[in-house]
């Protein structure tokens, strides 16, 4: 027996609602017709961005953007989560494919080979498409996971500079793409210090433009995109079961997201600013992600709603017997539930969108990835 679980599994982000063991069933919509339009959009911006292959992509985050660097035996890397892509678990903290899988198809490379992938062998063969050091669990100054903060993962990309793995020239040609979708404020709602968020998000944001800062000046990549935080407050989780059934979000939660925003905001112009009165090689690009993930969640609430599914955004995997109302912990997976279509859920977990609801929001991201071409 655990004497003290000081973390939650990592697949419940944002986990604020400890609420009673309820079991949703999974709609289930009888018509796709949404994957015409998203295999078309996708297709549309790899003819756009060809010839754009040379490009290397760097990944820090977390979960919404890991593919592959969570401990192994462990959360995403145990059925049921890949069963749709690659068709067994990759270490993705969904059915398929995640945030990361687009970005790299919208530059038009392979997705970058996860930091703890790397194999002896053909290295610079896997190195090719660049690396990606995103862990699930983890921040900006503290990780629910044993995963590496912010600071520590692009540590790990200056050790492979300073062993040669990539030159100044690789790294020109390269994009970075920095996500933190909340676990600095889930780690210290579980600790119970929140006591003052205001004070918290001041400390995020500060840490965040000083690695933001550290991407450009100590690594060299000119081209940094910084992902806003999603609306955290309307994830199944935070929402509570109730929401799951009235689509209402967590409103002080969302607060809180707010003002992480508007920082952040204000932090990547400083840093614009900076870069153009040192002369520095480096821009920052905004990515909405609250926008794109809201966008994306009424469109899945519209579509999903028109056809008569009370619960659209009711996560895919559910327990029937446990603790949790949904998702899975890391050592109870065999337990759980997987709706039968994951290919219309929008939410995979508590936390997690499918790569269906992935789908959905890099529709609405898209035309922000194009500023990294803005800015030649
Ligand atoms: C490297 O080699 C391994 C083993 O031969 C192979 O499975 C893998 O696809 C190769 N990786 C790349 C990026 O070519
Ligand atoms: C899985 O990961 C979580 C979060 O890092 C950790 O608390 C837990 O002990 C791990 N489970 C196992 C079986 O290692
Ligand atoms: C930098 O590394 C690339 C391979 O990643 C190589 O093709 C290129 O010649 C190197 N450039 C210099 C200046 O060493
Ligand atoms: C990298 O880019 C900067 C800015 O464009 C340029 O000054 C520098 O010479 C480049 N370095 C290499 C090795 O290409
Ligand atoms: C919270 O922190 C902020 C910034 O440090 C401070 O201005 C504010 O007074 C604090 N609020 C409370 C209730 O302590
Ligand atoms: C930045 O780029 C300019 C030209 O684009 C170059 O002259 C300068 O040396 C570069 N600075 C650094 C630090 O790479």
């Amino acid at each position: 027996m655990e004497k003290r679980q000081r973390f939650l599994p990592v697949s419940f982000l944002f986990f604020f609602f400890i609420t009673l063991a309820v079991w949703f069933a999974c709609p289930q919509i009888g018509a796709a017709d949404d994957h015409r339009t998203t295999a078309r959009a996708r297709r549309d911006a790899r003819e756009h961005h060809r010839h754009n292959g040379h490009v290397k992509l760097f990944v820090f985050g977390d979960s919404y953007v890991d593919t592959g660097n969570f401990e192994p035996n462990n959360g995403s890397w145990l059925p049921p989560f890949g069963r749709t892509f690659p068709g067994v678990p990759s270490g993705r903290f969904s059915d398929g494919r995640v945030l990361t899988d687009y970005i790299a198809d919208f530059l038009g490379i392979r997705t970058p080979i996860a930091y703890q992938q790397i194999r002896v062998g053909n290295i610079s063969e896997q190195l090719k498409s660049g690396v990606n050091f995103a862990c699930g669990g983890t921040g900006i100054v503290s990780a629910i996971s044993k995963g590496p903060i912010l600071g520590d993962q692009i540590g790990q990309l200056g050790q492979m500079i300073r062993h040669r793995f990539y030159n100044q020239t690789d790294l020109n040609n390269s994009i970075a793409i920095v996500a933190a979708s909340g676990n600095d404020y889930l780690y210290a709602t579980l600790q119970v210090f929140l006591l003052n968020a205001t004070a918290l998000t001041r400390r995020v944001i500060k840490q965040l433009k000083t690695d933001l800062g550290r991407i450009r000046d100590e690594i060299g990549i000119p081209k940094v995109g910084v992902l806003l935080m999603e609306p955290a407050g309307c994830l199944p989780n935070s929402a509570g079961p109730s929401a799951m059934y009235s689509s209402k979000c967590n409103d002080a939660y969302n607060a809180i997201v707010s003002n992480h925003n508007q920082l952040l905001k204000q932090a990547v112009r400083d840093l614009i600013k900076e870069s153009t009165n040192n002369k520095k090689n480096g821009t920052f690009i905004v990515l909405d992600l609250f926008q794109a993930f809201s966008i994306a969640l009424e469109e899945h609430k519209y579509h999903t709603g028109s056809l008569k599914y009370k619960n659209p955004l009711k996560p895919c995997l559910t327990q029937e017997h446990g603790k949790y109302p949904c998702g899975v912990s890391h050592n109870q997976n065999s337990q759980v539930r997987v709706c039968k279509h994951p290919e219309l859920a929008f939410f995979w977990d508590c936390n997690h969108p499918t790569q269906n609801g992935w789908d959905e929001i890099y529709l609405a991201l898209q035309h922000s990835l194009y500023q990294f071409y803005d800015t030649e």
